[in-house]
């Protein structure tokens, strides 16, 4: 069934689009910049993430409605495993925690962007993909800040 949506929803879309692709080229980069490989590990996912995102966008522009359930299963992102706890002497272990903080920078604008996105919105459609999107952002959100406090890097 065709999506139709109006103005400003159509607006919205491209803005959020324009957001996502700013997740996925920082993710990318941190990915290759992280030197803890659990970290790295989350990275790419979240990237990969950020990119299912932008399709759904995209989509949803096209008219179409995003399957939303099928996608990504519900897997916590880093549990934050005590093991991988190595020292690589500090300045490696402070880097690491910039681009955490700074990814949680991002997933919160994004976060807060969406969430205004769904409060200028009646379309069913449109509500469930963002509110679906958002839920992941969150889960984003959760898995840095899991991981700086199980390398006790929070604070
Ligand atoms: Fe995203
Ligand atoms: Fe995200």
């Amino acid at each position: 069934m065709d999506v139709q949506l109006t103005q400003q929803e159509r607006q919205a879309l491209q803005d959020h689009k324009k957001h996502e692709e700013v997740c996925i080229q920082k993710y990318e980069q941190f990915a290759q910049q992280a030197s803890d490989p659990q970290l790295q590990n989350m990275f790419s996912q979240f990237a990969e993430q950020e990119r299912q995102h932008y399709n759904s966008l995209d989509q949803l522009l096209s008219g179409k409605q995003p399957s939303t359930s099928g996608g990504g299963q519900k897997q916590n992102p880093a549990p934050g495993g005590a093991q991988s706890r190595q020292q690589t002497g500090g300045g490696q272990n402070k880097e690491d925690a910039l681009l955490c903080r700074d990814a949680m920078m991002m997933e919160k604008f994004i976060s807060d962007s969406y969430d205004n996105g769904i409060f200028q919105s009646t379309n069913p459609a449109v509500r469930q993909t963002l509110q679906h999107i958002q839920d992941e952002e969150q889960q984003h959100g959760e898995g840095l800040l899991n991981y700086l406090q199980s390398q006790g890097l929070q604070g």
